[in-house]
This record gives C-alpha cells, sequence and structure tokens, in this order.
C-alpha cells in the first residue's frame, strides 16, 4: 500500500480507503452494522489508514458505526467526515461538528468536508466557521466536496483547504478538464468518491438486475437504462486486464483510478470485510502505461457520450 501526503498538509492517506456511506442504511437499501463494524476493522487492520463518513450518512449510523469499529484503534487512522448543507451557517457549523465528534467518540476530526457548495450560504460564512474550528483543535484540516472550479477559486480566497472530494472512475471524470488541473496548480489532494460506479465495475451486475427495496442506485444517470447496459460493457471489457494480472475487474477498476494524476487516495465504499479485501487487492501493483491507454479508451464508450450532469445523482444536465 502506498501512502500519498494530502495537499500541502502533514496527512499522508493511504491509497485506498475506506467509504463508509453503504453503513449508513439509507438509499443503499440497508445495512448491517455488525458487518460494517467488521468491515473497517478489516481495513484499518491492513492498511488502509483513511476513513470517510459523513453526519448525512444514515442520519447519524455512519459516524456511530465508524466510533465503535474505531475504539481503541483512533490513533492509527486518519478520519474524515462532513457538514451536510442544511449546517452551513456559522453557528450551525459549530453544532454538526459537536455532533460528529459525539457520535464518532472522538475529540477530533482529521479532515472536515463541507459536504456540498450551497447558493443560499456565502461560502466565506462557511469557511470562517471551518477556519475557527481548525484553530480550536476540533479538526485538523478542510476539504471541499463537489465544488467547481470557480467555487473552488472563491473558497481559496478566503481560506486554505488542502483536500477536495469530488466523483471519479473511469465511468464518470468530468473533474479532469478543470478540477484535476487546479488541483494540481494549488497543490491541493484530490480523494475519489465512487471508484467503482457504486459497484457497476466490479462487473457483479446483469442488465436485468434487480436491486432491492429501498436501493436508490437504479435512479441514478449512470443506472438508467439504455446507459446502464454501455456501462456494464465497460465494467467487461476490464476483463482481460484483470485475468492477465490475477486480478478482479473492480481491483483493475481502482488500480485505474489510484493512477491518474493527482488522486490522493480513492475512496472505495464496502458493506462487509469480505469486499474490503477484495479491494485491497486493488493496491500494491501497477497497470501498465499501456494498458492504461487502452482502459482509457475502453471507458470514453460511456463517457465521451455523456452529458454534464450536475453531479452523480442528478439527472439535470449542465453543460
Ligand atoms: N462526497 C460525496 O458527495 C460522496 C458521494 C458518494 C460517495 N462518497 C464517499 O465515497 C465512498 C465510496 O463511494 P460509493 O460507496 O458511492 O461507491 P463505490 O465505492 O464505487 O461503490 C461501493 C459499493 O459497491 C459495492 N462493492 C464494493 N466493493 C465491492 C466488491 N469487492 N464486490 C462487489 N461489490 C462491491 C458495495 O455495494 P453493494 O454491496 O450494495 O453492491 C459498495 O457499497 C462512500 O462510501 C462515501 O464515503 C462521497
Amino acid at each position: 500500500m502506498e501512502y500519498r501526503r494530502m495537499g500541502r498538509s502533514d496527512i499522508s492517506l493511504s491509497e485506498i480507503s475506506i467509504g463508509c456511506w453503504v453503513m449508513g442504511g439509507d438509499y443503499w437499501g440497508g445495512a448491517d452494522d455488525k458487518e460494517s463494524i467488521e468491515a473497517i476493522i478489516e481495513a484499518v487492520e491492513n492498511g488502509i489508514n483513511f476513513v470517510d463518513t459523513a453526519e448525512v450518512y444514515g442520519r447519524g449510523r455512519s459516524e456511530e458505526v465508524v466510533g465503535k469499529a474505531l475504539k481503541g484503534r483512533r490513533d492509527k487512522v486518519i478520519i474524515s467526515s462532513k457538514v451536510w448543507k442544511s449546517n452551513m451557517r456559522y453557528k450551525d457549523v459549530f453544532k454538526a461538528c459537536e455532533g460528529s465528534l459525539k457520535r464518532m467518540g472522538t475529540d477530533y476530526i482529521d479532515v472536515y468536508f463541507i459536504h456540498y457548495p450551497n447558493d443560499e450560504v456565502d461560502i466565506e460564512e462557511t469557511m470562517s466557521a471551518m477556519l475557527e474550528l481548525k484553530k480550536q483543535g476540533k479538526i485538523r484540516e478542510i476539504g471541499l466536496s463537489n465544488f467547481s472550479r470557480e467555487q473552488m477559486e472563491e473558497a481559496l480566497n478566503v481560506g486554505r483547504f488542502e483536500v477536495i472530494q469530488p466523483c471519479y472512475s473511469l465511468l464518470w471524470r468530468f473533474i479532469e478538464e478543470d478540477i484535476v488541473p487546479f488541483c494540481l496548480e494549488h497543490e491541493i489532494g484530490i480523494v475519489a468518491y465512487s471508484p467503482l460506479a457504486q459497484g457497476i465495475l466490479t462487473g457483479k451486475f446483469t442488465k436485468d438486475w434487480k436491486f432491492r427495496e429501498g436501493d436508490e442506485r437504479k435512479n441514478v444517470p449512470l443506472f438508467a437504462k439504455g446507459r446502464f447496459e454501455k456501462c456494464l460493457e465497460v465494467a467487461e471489457g476490464l476483463k482481460p486486464y484483470a485475468q492477465r494480472h490475477g486480478k478482479t475487474q473492480g481491483q483493475v477498476a481502482i488500480n485505474w483510478v489510484t493512477s491518474m494524476p493527482g488522486i490522493t487516495s480513492a475512496i472505495v465504499g464496502a458493506r462487509n470485510a469480505a469486499q474490503v479485501r477484495e479491494n485491497l487487492g486493488g493496491a500494491g501493483w501497477r497497470l501498465s502505461k499501456e494498458e492504461l491507454k487502452e482502459i482509457d479508451k475502453i471507458g470514453r464508450q460511456v463517457t465521451d457520450h455523456l452529458p454534464k450532469f450536475e453531479n452523480f445523482f442528478s439527472h439535470r444536465i449542465i453543460g
């Protein structure tokens, strides 16, 4: 496992990290706390040092699970959480942070993200609260998630953030155009979410897949009828590379993300220890330059035809 410095901070992150959204249950058709805790322990006992959660995941449940799993292991990990859109007013940011600290049973958060931009609250107001939290030692570093380049520029005028958290995978590459160059220029780290395109790139889905009750993936753009089938072809296209390296398609997809310029870590979600074990195999080896180029072409069969959606979860087209 490689460890990469996050921006200009003194924090280094494992190239693969664990995402704990699924552990909240909501959106994902449920979760099992025991399995979630086992998944986090499996991750941190095997070289993953970065655990990502948010107050909104399962309305606190994910943070509670993280707290339970990391009891006695706090010093081994870098924890990130996020303040939700509805808590971006100055005073609310402090309350939200206190809530997250309490649920996780810790007295500091290593990386605290603003989860989404919010047109109704001036970024100066939210960033000022984040900077004050940092001064107080409640958080170590500030991160932004789902911000455009212009929004990042505005935030940087208020204060320094060391990392961003955008969506990035072989099937979702919008950040390459302007966000990655901005981060490289300003030495800001990038932790990529949904690197498996929420499971598509593992190759486990079939055209007629029946998502269980409460699993909302079926409603997001990549899973829409017509496009979903094309995404499955991309996953299928990874098979020869997986076979050549004795890997799985998901491991190839993760390795592709961590090979891309500017990427500090791929945040891979997992609902149990078996998934974590498989995802860990995305590290410790490298696809060749030639293979990266070929895989790039495979992914472009989808991404070259993808309209610019507002984000991974919205069907609103913005460009
Ligand atoms: N900042 C943001 O706005 C934002 C947005 C999204 C995600 N995130 C963060 O990024 C993390 C990762 O993103 P994500 O969870 O959306 O997508 P992902 O990492 O691409 O996919 C994770 C999901 O794929 C399935 N999976 C994972 N490993 C597998 C394996 N080895 N074999 C088969 N299936 C496997 C699991 O779901 P099933 O078992 O149910 O199929 C798992 O929940 C999240 O947990 C969260 O921490 C942040």
